[in-house]
């Protein structure tokens, strides 16, 4: 049993093919491909993120694969396969005030969104500490809070944020740098003292 999100475009989301609910993704093709190779039926359980993790802990999962970024805290927790990703943090705007929200200080004060249970939350506490941040669940009601005014800017990775910026002419990247103290890099996360795959 796999852990994995479904609202995470493109790593792994539901699309309608042929009318029907579809589960796609570059993760899914990934766990496609690990089925394979070790010859087992392949069986998603579908979850928030901030329940992917436990779910391994708590064995209700074999394994996580939802573009879990490798962490020294979560490694004390569990074992991660070769990283297969490496990504970059970014800050989504408004397009509206990209004049007003030029730098990661100009947000002091603002509301900002992260995923809850993801470690956008411990860049932006980081990062962005005069800002209040605000744990969502999911990353596209974070979107429709950031379109609606309640959040001012949101915490992201950046291929997930390009897919966002795409289909909403209304918000933009900001032109600010996070600095990552770690690189980004995502793995598979197995319970601890298993073997590799
Ligand atoms: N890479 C981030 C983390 O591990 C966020 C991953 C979110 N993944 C998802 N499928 N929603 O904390």
């Amino acid at each position: 049993m796999i852990a994995t999100e479904s609202e995470f475009a493109p790593f792994e989301f539901k699309i309608l093919i042929d009318a029907k609910d579809s589960f796609v993704g570059a993760d899914i093709e990934l766990e496609n491909a690990i089925a394979d190779t070790l010859g087992v039926d392949v069986d998603f359980s579908l979850m928030s993120f901030n329940n992917v993790l436990a779910s391994v802990t708590s064995g209700k999962a074999d394994i996580a694969i939802a573009r879990v970024s490798v962490t020294d805290e979560r490694k004390k927790a569990y074992d991660f396969s070769d990283a297969y990703y490496e990504a970059e943090n970014v800050v989504i705007i408004k397009k509206s005030d990209e004049a007003t929200y030029t730098t990661l200080e100009s947000l002091a004060g603002k509301a900002v969104g992260a995923q809850k249970g993801s470690i956008q939350e411990n860049i932006a506490k980081d990062q962005l500490p005069d800002s209040s941040l605000v744990s969502l669940t999911s990353n596209g009601e974070m979107i429709n809070e950031l379109k609606n005014n309640q959040l001012q800017a949101v915490v992201l990775g950046k291929a997930i944020a390009e897919g966002y910026v795409l289909q909403n002419d209304d918000l933009m990247i900001a032109d600010m740098t996070l600095e990552s103290n770690d690189i980004d890099a995502y793995a598979v996360a197995l319970p601890k003292e298993q073997a590799k795959i």
